[in-house]
């Protein structure tokens, strides 16, 4: 492990690369990422690399995607290409095309969990932390379709106390977590604040103090006086919620929150990325120029 570390110190200083991390990443990778946050957080950051020419993304596609489009200048690499986001994949554009077909003149919101093509259809991105401002700056328009995460959509209707016409996706992780195991565990875990992810069912947000993006959940944790918590999203996040307060308690809430795709970086496949210079991610450029348009309508915000 010292010497892969060593080794992959060289080769990111060789290749003036920066490493980048999602929080549901392994903890080895988050430790030796150069920024681990959020899908906004990373989307942010991915538009700030000046001084890199490769950017190492310890992620899913669509994250690594996101970065491509927003540096066409660098190379984006992902040391595991294969892994992919399931609830990205529950939209195609042409599916896109035909629902914005039954809707004419209606704006599209896309959640970032989305491919690049069905950005591209879209007006404006957003991410789990910024949904609400984003439907928000869309004004009072009649209708508004909102893709591919039907919860996320639900969160922003129940919060904005508007209705949004949203397609029927999800995260497959995360609707495992029922309403019943919330229960079970804040009977077990008297007095720990429930948080959870806007990607959750309707009934598991009911149960929950906390409805947050990871991104929110590490600045709650920082900043309020509760010190017991049950976590109620992928299991690499308590990696970073015990960094941001390590004097605190975190308790997963289900073993089965954990993703698979996530899961897939290894130091191995960070070392033989940087090594092989492979596999890059690109994305069409038309296609870019398109979808560039969503993710900068949304980081100007
Ligand atoms: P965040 O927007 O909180 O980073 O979540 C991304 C994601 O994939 C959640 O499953
Ligand atoms: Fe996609 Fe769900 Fe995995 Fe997030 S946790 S990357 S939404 S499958």
């Amino acid at each position: 492990m010292k010497d892969l570390l060593k080794d992959i110190n060289r080769l990111r200083k060789e290749r003036k690369a920066v490493i980048l991390a999602h929080t549901y990443q392994p903890a080895e990778i988050q430790e030796l990422a150069d920024y681990v946050g959020d899908s906004y957080g990373l989307s942010v950051k991915a538009s700030q690399l000046e001084n890199a020419d490769v950017i190492v993304f310890c992620g899913v596609s669509f994250m690594a995607e996101t970065a491509a489009i927003l540096n066409p200048q660098k190379t984006v690499l992902m040391p595991e290409p294969s892994a992919g986001c399931p609830m990205a994949d529950t939209i195609t554009a042409d599916q896109l095309r035909a629902f914005k077909a039954k809707h004419p003149g209606a704006p599209v919101v896309c959640y970032v969990n989305s491919t690049a093509e069905v950005k591209a259809e879209s007006d404006i991105c957003c991410t789990s932390s910024n949904a609400l401002k984003v439907v928000k700056s869309l004004g009072d328009v009649p209708e508004i379709l909102f893709v591919p995460d039907q919860y996320l959509g639900h969160f922003v209707e129940q919060q904005l106390g508007r209705k949004l016409v949203c397609w029927n996706g999800g995260c497959p992780v995360h609707h495992q977590l029922t309403a019943d195991i919330i229960r079970d565990m804040k009977a077990k875990y008297p007095g720990y604040k429930v948080m959870v992810h806007p990607e959750t069912t309707p009934e598991a947000q009911a149960e929950a103090d906390h409805i947050l993006a990871t991104g929110p959940m590490i600045e709650l944790v920082r900043n309020s006086n509760d010190q017991k918590y049950l976590v109620g999203t992928e299991e690499g996040i308590l990696h970073a919620l015990k960094g941001a307060a390590p004097q605190k308690t975190f308790v997963h809430i289900s073993p089965l929150l954990v993703c698979e795709d996530m899961k897939k970086t290894t130091l191995e496949k960070v070392k033989r990325s940087l090594e092989t210079m492979e596999t890059v991610i690109k994305v069409p450029q038309d296609i870019a120029d398109k979808a560039r348009k969503s993710i900068e309508a949304m980081l100007k915000l």
